[in-house]
């Protein structure tokens, strides 16, 4: 189990290319297996969570080809992978990992022999319990410690009402899936999740008529977009979703944004430390995935998006940013999906802001790779900060600096991150234990981080 420890040493200054968005790389894999043909994948992430995607495709039958990577020494992270195909340099575009999927039709899956491995990927699991609903043959989802303390209920729950049936550990992993003859539902989610809507959206390209889902509030919209590139009939309103069964997916030509969820703790860090100043490139701005942006924005942060393009069917820009200062705020309400992955990151700048900053609406944070809401305000809590947790949320006092501690990751990436950004916002050296995680989706994370401090 490794460790890292982290020191201030000044500003950080420099460009840097984050690694390829995580869950764009989930359903480039799905959606590609699923389409008739050869699809290519390019900047694929070459990290443990989208790994577990290729493995369980490639246990059912699908060809997946993995390209150019391997340009530096390899390390073997959880599970075995090798996850370390970034240089870390902060001055060069990480290389691009092209991946070519020849895609098996939505028919032409194969039951796996053996259970499918999920690792600490819940978006595999719970987007495979969609495709697997619409197959002729059961399989079994299994998963790391973290990911069996997740809950599965949520797409259960749409899923068995389209005719799948399922056999859980009182609703957690691992589970089976027994697929078969599906009809269409119109869904009324209880959470704003893209995991569940994408599981029943998929599921709904095996049945017969239209699918829908209305959320409380829209999730990321990655799956929508790509089922659009792939030529299925969908029709996207403000909270709603529908698409029309019995699709023929064509195969694509893809290139993966850089991931805004890993770009953040960089944005972070960037306004947090006197006299920084980065340019973080290619990054994914989907409006459903920035709510960071706009939270840091209206807490007073010197933010500009530069070059704003866009890239196969995603809007990508560079970001720049420098050090500001920050005044507290209240989140909540349709910020909270937008902005779902970024709490941890988010907390750590909160509480170096003026005042109080109040987080509610979130009881979903409970339910990630970790109770994110306990686990930062334990671990703020030992750098000294006012923590006060409530059920959904969290509320967090602010102070000039905070003080150096051994930090817990609770075997969560995005903690192990968070914390580590805050370590250089104190007069002494932090240690985060337990990091072989952050490999989940973040490989080279500490390599580019040193190299911005240089
Ligand atoms: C993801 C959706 C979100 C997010 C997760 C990735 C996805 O989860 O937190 O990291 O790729 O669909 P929920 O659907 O549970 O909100």
């Amino acid at each position: 189990m490794s460790q890292i420890s982290i020191k201030n040493t000044g500003p950080l200054r420099g460009e840097l290319v984050p690694p390829p968005d995580k869950s764009i790389s989930h359903r480039s894999i799905i959606l590609s297996s699923l389409a008739e043909g050869k699809s290519i994948v390019r900047n694929f992430l070459y990290a443990e969570d989208p790994l577990s995607t290729i493995s369980a495709f490639r246990q059912m039958g699908v060809e997946i080809e993995v390209g150019a990577i391997h340009e530096s020494p390899v390390q073997t992270g959880r599970g075995g992978f090798q996850t370390s195909p970034y240089i870390g340099d902060s001055r060069i575009a990480l290389p691009e990992t092209e991946i070519i999927i020849h895609g098996k039709g939505l028919s032409g899956l194969k039951a796996p022999e053996g259970a499918i491995d999920c690792g600490n990927s819940g978006t595999t699991m719970r987007l495979l319990c969609g495709v697997l609903s619409g197959q002729p043959f059961s399989a079994i989802l299994k998963g790391d410690a973290s990911l069996t303390r997740r809950p599965m209920k949520r797409v259960i729950e749409p899923l068995s009402q389209m005719g799948a049936v399922f056999e859980t550990q009182n609703g957690y992993p691992p589970l089976t899936v027994r697929g078969g003859e599906l009809k269409p539902v119109h869904y009324k989610s209880p959470v704003a999740s893209a995991q569940v809507k994408s599981a029943i959206l998929l599921a709904g390209l095996y049945c017969d008529g239209t699918t829908s889902v209305i959320e409380p509030e829209k999730s990321r919209d990655h799956t929508e977009r790509m089922l659009k590139a792939a030529g299925v009939d969908i029709t996207i309103n403000r909270l709603g979703v529908t698409v029309k069964g019995r699709a023929k997916l064509n195969p694509f030509d893809i290139t993966v944004p850089a991931d805004f969820s890993s770009a953040a703790f960089f944005i972070a860090a960037g306004i947090l430390i006197p006299g920084s100043e980065i340019l973080i490139k290619t990054v994914g701005i989907n409006p459903t995935r920035t709510g960071l942006l706009e939270i840091l924005q209206s807490m007073g942060a010197h933010i500009k998006l530069e070059n704003a393009r866009e890239v196969s069917g995603e809007p990508v820009a560079d970001i720049y940013i420098k050090h500001s200062r920050l005044s507290g705020m209240d989140i909540t309400g349709d910020m909270v999906p937008k902005t779902i992955d970024e709490f941890p990151i988010l907390c750590v700048t909160a509480a170096l802001a003026q005042g109080k900053t109040k987080i509610t609406g979130a009881k979903e944070l409970r339910v990630k790779e970790s109770d994110r809401i306990a686990a930062m305000a334990a671990e703020l809590r030992k750098m000294g900060v006012n923590v006060e947790e409530l059920e959904d949320g969290l509320i967090i006092e602010g102070r000039e600096k905070l003080q150096p501690a051994v930090i817990q990751s609770y075997g969560d990436h995005r903690i192990a991150m968070s914390m580590a950004i805050a370590g250089l916002m104190t007069d002494g050296e932090t240690t985060i234990l337990d990091t072989d995680c952050i490999n989940t989706s973040f490989p080279g994370f500490m390599g580019i981080l040193e190299r911005l401090q240089k």
